[in-house]
């Protein structure tokens, strides 16, 4: 009898950046499926090979044109068969440099046009039409992309929120994402049930400033006509499977009341907020345009703290922005030891191409810029170890995600975002379960299981 086969393609997607390009990853996997394409473990094993690229700073970006080096020879080795696209930031911003830098690349899709490629696809095989699609379509790609999500895991993202409006004189962000977009209340909830249904336990609602999120209210709610991200957390808290609950970025200037109520009143919103504050000195925060104070973000703190007393806050730094002095920087220390951060992402500042600081008079010395990185990163350190240090002997429950690669060892997340393993735990990946920590470094903990009965239960 003859045997069926399918006609599979490979595909192999290299994800660089943010979470939304993680989302993005996944749903170009699912907009590719019907046209046959399953995801391959290398691009030697696949026929299209799509690199997301992020254009955040200098390095990300040139990370992309390395890569594409190597699967230049790649597609050679192959007689020209392979397909190469370029999706994501990069394409955005240089899209068309990047056809002509590089002509075995083959399609160049944009964050918000990716719902395209099938189309694109076919252009490519019938060599006729446009293989650059870089418009900004965020609604219609959103209606377009296919309703279910195929997921393997208990956490999964969920885009709320797309693109930039703020225009922070160092990013590149509404410029590759373009205008701040929120997607609808009915749109959201449909795929958070879909996650559920699939068994996610744990909904990260995504966007790239998230707490900007508004919508209209569904009938239902007679209290209000627009819902914030606050009420958004507390209906998908409902639905039935879902155990946890987070989301991210937030930007400071959006950190409603709502949603600080909601780290009071929501159980299964996971106490621990990244609010990315860039600099602690005022003249710095003004020159890079965020629209607050140092003292407004403590303040935002404050308030926070006393809703959910035991939040964990992360953060995101940039030193060396042009026009830092030695006193500015010195203000960034000191918002860091006024808050004490769970966890910390720092940065030399890059400049970049076609945003307002790069053309800034007083561009820091790159020797200073890696200083002042050591030092910030050096107490942010001390922080995250403290804080882990100060978990040992407490009790928390724990997302198990995936077996660890050490035979038995089980990884999984607690409420405040630390990483823990346990021991003899394999089994436990895909639950939730109580544990009790037991050792800790600067970037993880270890935990014991407390008892078998306290598995099943959020
Ligand atoms: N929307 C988020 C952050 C998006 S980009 C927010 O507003 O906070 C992620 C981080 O990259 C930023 O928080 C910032 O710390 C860093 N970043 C952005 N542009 C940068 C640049 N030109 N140089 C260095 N770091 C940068
Ligand atoms: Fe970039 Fe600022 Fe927008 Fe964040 S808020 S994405 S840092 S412009
Ligand atoms: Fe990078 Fe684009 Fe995200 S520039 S950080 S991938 S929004």
């Amino acid at each position: 009898m003859a045997e069926f086969k399918p006609n599979t393609k490979g595909l192999f997607i290299k994800t660089y950046g943010c979470q939304m390009n993680v989302y993005d990853s996944e749903r170009m996997r699912d907009v590719l499926k019907p046209l046959g394409y399953s995801p391959v473990d290398s691009p030697e094993a696949a026929d299209l090979v799509v690199l997301n690229t992020c254009h955040i700073r200098e390095k990300a970006t040139e990370k992309v044109f390395s890569e594409l080096g190597r699967l230049r020879d790649l597609k050679r080795e192959t007689g020209g068969n392979l397909r190469i696209a370029v999706a994501g930031c990069v394409a955005q911003a240089e899209g068309e440099e990047i056809m002509r830098r590089e002509p075995a690349v083959d399609m160049v899709v944009g964050p918000q046009s990716y719902h395209r490629l099938p189309e694109m696809i076919a252009r490519l095989s019938r060599k006729t039409g446009d293989v650059l699609e870089t418009d900004f379509a965020a609604e219609e790609k959103f209606d377009a992309l296919p309703k279910t999500r195929e997921v393997d895991g208990v956490s999964a993202f969920l885009s709320a929120q797309e693109g930039c409006d703020k225009f922070c004189t160092f990013c590149v962000v509404p410029y590759t994402r373009g205008a701040e977009f929120s997607r609808g209340v009915d749109a959201i909830v449909e795929e958070a049930r879909e996650l559920a249904r699939q068994g996610v336990k744990e909904i990260v609602l995504i966007g790239q400033n998230v707490n900007a999120w508004h919508g209209q209210a569904p009938a239902h709610d007679a209290r209000a006509v627009e819902w914030r991200l606050g009420d958004l957390i507390r209906h998908i808290a409902r639905i039935g499977g879902v155990e946890r609950i987070r989301y991210t970025t937030s930007h400071p200037r959006d950190m409603a009341d709502d949603l600080i109520d909601a780290h009071r009143d929501v159980e299964q919103l996971a106490p621990f907020l990244h609010l990315p504050v860039q600099s602690g000195s005022d003249r710095i925060l003004k020159a890079m345009n965020r629209q607050h104070t140092a003292a407004d973000y403590l303040r935002i703190v404050e308030r926070v703290r006393a809703a959910r007393p035991d939040i964990a806050f992360a953060s995101d730094f940039i030193v060396g922005f042009p026009g830092e002095s030695d006193a500015d920087f010195e203000a960034t220390l000191q918002l860091v030891r006024d808050v004490g951060f769970a966890q910390a992402f720092s940065f030399k500042y890059s400049p970049r191409p076609g945003t307002p600081a790069a053309g800034m008079q007083l561009q820091v010395d790159e020797r200073i810029k890696d200083e002042r990185l050591a030092c910030l990163q050096s107490l942010l350190n001390e922080q995250a170890q403290a804080i882990n240090d100060a978990s040992i002997g407490r009790r928390m429950k724990v997302l198990f995600s995936r077996a660890a690669r050490r035979d038995g060892q089980a990884l999984g997340y607690s409420p405040y975002m630390q990483s823990v393993h346990v021991d003899n735990g394999a089994h436990m990946t895909g639950r939730m379960a109580e544990i009790e920590v037991i050792g800790a470094t600067m970037t993880s903990l270890r935990g014991r299981l407390v008892t078998a009965a306290a598995e099943a239960t959020a």
